[in-house]
């Protein structure tokens, strides 16, 4: 019997329309458009406004393209699962809002925080109930509302993050294509580097908490981008090991896009030239578990079945990993 593999059939992003540029921000704190590009490479980033709106706003708007796309009903699908640092609410889970907001009767959900690894954790997930026999159809979001925790008079911070939502369908595949290996990894040691300090358990929202700014993104960008650096090249070149690939072999890296010194130390890393490497940090800036779905939604014209493709991330946690994808489809 032909193996079951779980393969990436459609793909879907969304973006709000606010577009907060580098001469904003300028007006905004000590910065300049130089800096932020040349240590970034962030030209503009968007921003969700709007009262009320939060993270499973965008999620469905994501999710309906890509139910359109493959002309789908919300109901066909089984299971939601959400990547997300930033939560509508501390519960329940953005998945079960998501699917509610969608009509999504028949799928149950959970959300899966592993920060900027979001997207990949969750894929590799998701993978698990298709490759089993368990479930058709599988939906994965990365979605985050990143400018619910960010101090926008915080300069180290506020210039990199942005919002946004991409969505992926996965469904079984008998052709030998679609998730074939996987490599996750953690450091719970390095969480003192990027974190948000006060809101959980440990310590609860309280008028202290607010006015100390404890509520926002804290990054110490230094010891994170060396950690990221090592930790998404390391990954990235262990995964085509493991799997015999050559830098040839590689059609496409699919970095998380947080910086783009990162991206470029990884795809030096892999030997694999730029004209391979997904980029749209320049657009949208950080959008933590948004990053990933949302290059293969920009590329995926250029995608052609058969295609091997690396995923590749490093976020808070520390978390990291990487994903080997034979693409599945031509667009
Ligand atoms: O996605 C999840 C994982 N996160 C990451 O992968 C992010 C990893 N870190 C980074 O990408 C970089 O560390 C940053 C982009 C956050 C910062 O870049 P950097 O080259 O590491 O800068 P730095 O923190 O070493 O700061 C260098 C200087 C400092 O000034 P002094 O002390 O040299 O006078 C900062 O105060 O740049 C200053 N600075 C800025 N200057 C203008 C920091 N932010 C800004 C800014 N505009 N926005």
């Amino acid at each position: 019997m032909t193996k079951v593999t779980a393969a990436i059939t459609a793909v879907n992003g969304y973006l709000p329309d606010y577009i907060l540029t580098n001469k904003e921000l300028e007006k905004m704190v000590d910065t300049t458009e130089e800096w932020i590009i040349s240590r970034t490479g962030i030209e503009e980033r968007r921003l969700l406004k709007g009262e009320g709106k939060g993270s499973s706003d965008m999620a469905v708007e994501a999710v309906k393209g890509l139910l359109a796309k493959k002309g789908m009903l919300p109901t066909e699908i089984d299971l939601l699962i959400c990547a997300t640092v930033t939560p509508d609410l501390v519960f329940p889970a953005t998945a079960n809002i998501t699917c509610d907001k969608l009509g999504a009767t028949n799928a149950w959900g959970f959300d899966l925080g592993a920060a900027c690894s979001g997207f990949i954790y969750a894929v590799t997930v998701a993978s698990q109930f298709i490759e089993t026999g368990k479930y058709k159809k599988v939906v994965v979001v990365g979605v985050d509302k990143m400018s619910s925790i960010i101090d926008y008079t915080d300069r180290s911070t506020c210039v990199i993050f942005g919002d946004g939502a991409g969505a992926v369908l996965l469904e079984p595949n008998q052709e030998g294509l679609g998730i074939m290996d996987s490599i996750l990894k953690s450091d719970g040691s390095g969480r003192h580097y990027l974190h948000q300090k006060a809101g959980g358990s440990v310590k609860p929202a309280s008028h202290a908490t607010v006015d100390a700014k404890e509520h926002f993104v804290f990054q110490d960008g230094q010891p994170v981008f060396k950690a990221a650096v090592k930790g998404m090249a390391d990954v990235s070149a262990e995964i085509m090991e493991k799997n015999n690939l050559s830098s040839e072999d590689v059609s496409w890296l699919v970095p998380h896009q947080a910086n783009k010194r990162i991206i470029d130390a990884t795809a030096n890393r892999m030997g694999v030239g730029s004209d391979k490497v997904m980029l749209n940090i320049q657009r949208y800036g950080n959008t933590t578990s948004g990053t990933i779905p949302l290059c293969l939604w920009d590329y995926e014209k250029q995608l052609k079945k058969g295609d091997n493709i690396i995923l590749s991330a490093f976020g808070g946690g520390f978390t990291w990993g990487a994903i080997y994808v034979k693409w599945a489809y031509n667009s």
